[in-house]
């Protein structure tokens, strides 16, 4: 089932929405008429996003998903100021590359805490809730990463890959109970965590088109969302291929 059309009787909470793709895709939903819960650590730039909104349609809920007791409090907190949570975009995420020469075990496991963990922590309270209702949409952003291991990506990818594994599971345990369970699979997208990348990005999106094609995907039946369709192509094509051959293709991004 599709996001249900905007309603006063509740709103769309958005982690990761203090900048990039989380923050273009409540600016685009509350163009559309979602009341907008937005969450991120970063308390300033959620008031500067809401400030770009029309009056009360994004309210601010600055939150580190990485906090189990903090997420759990934030949960109830929306519900009780904005309402049902009626859909969730999980989008807080974070990527540095971490290569086998030099691997770096704390760096790799925050990003597990950030981009796994910080989906699994409110997965808790909205499913409960959700099923409770028997209605409730969940979009989990993932990554094209995830459909194979790319070199110095693959803690990142490996993240991705277990947010797409844990959708599709989530996706026929809901159906049928009223509650959608979706995956966003962008490619390069142009946004802070894409500046830092030092190696060609074919088919860069625009972060304002990737929050169009979100919105939209949101308001479509697709399980997976994903973007641009060429990237999306050549993972799934790299996948498909025999290993050695797509290990051929993928060597080639290694450095020396
Ligand atoms: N850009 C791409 O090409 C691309 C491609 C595929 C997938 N993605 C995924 O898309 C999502 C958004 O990425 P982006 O490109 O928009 O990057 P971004 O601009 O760096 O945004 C990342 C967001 O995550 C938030 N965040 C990070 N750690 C957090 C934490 N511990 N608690 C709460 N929020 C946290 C950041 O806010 P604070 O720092 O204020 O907390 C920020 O709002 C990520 O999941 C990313 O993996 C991006």
């Amino acid at each position: 089932m599709a996001l249900p059309p905007p309603s006063t009787a509740g709103c769309v909470w958005i982690t990761g929405a203090s900048s990039g793709i989380g923050a273009a895709l409540a600016l685009e939903l509350a163009r559309r008429g979602y009341r907008i819960a937005a969450s991120a650590r970063g308390a300033d730039d959620l008031d500067a996003l809401a400030g770009r909104a029309a009056p009360a349609a994004i309210a601010c809920f600055p939150l580190d998903v990485t906090d189990h007791g903090a997420v759990l409090e934030t949960a109830a907190a929306i519900e009780g100021q904005c309402g049902p949570i009626l859909g969730a975009v999980f989008c807080a995420g974070t990527f540095r590359p971490i290569a086998a020469d030099g691997f770096d075990a704390e760096a790799a496991l925050k990003q597990v805490a950030v981009n796994l963990g910080g989906v699994i922590h409110p997965l808790e309270p909205l499913l409960a809730a959700m099923l409770a209702r028997g209605s409730g949409h969940i979009a989990i952003v993932a990554s094209l990463t995830s459909h194979f291991g790319l070199p110095r990506a693959g803690v990142y990818g490996g993240t991705k890959a277990a947010l797409v594994n844990l959708a599709e599971a989530l996706h026929v345990e809901c159906r049928g109970r009223g509650v959608t369970v979706q995956v966003v699979n962008p490619g390069f997208v142009e946004t802070l965590l894409t500046a830092r990348n030092d190696f060609p990005m074919p088919f860069l999106v625009p972060v304002e088109k990737a929050a169009t094609i979100i919105a939209d995907g949101l308001a479509g039946e697709r399980f997976e969302i994903a973007f641009p369709w060429q990237m999306a192509w050549a993972t799934r094509l790299l996948a498909l291929l025999p290993r050695r051959l797509a290990f051929a293709i993928t060597r080639r991004m290694v450095r020396r």
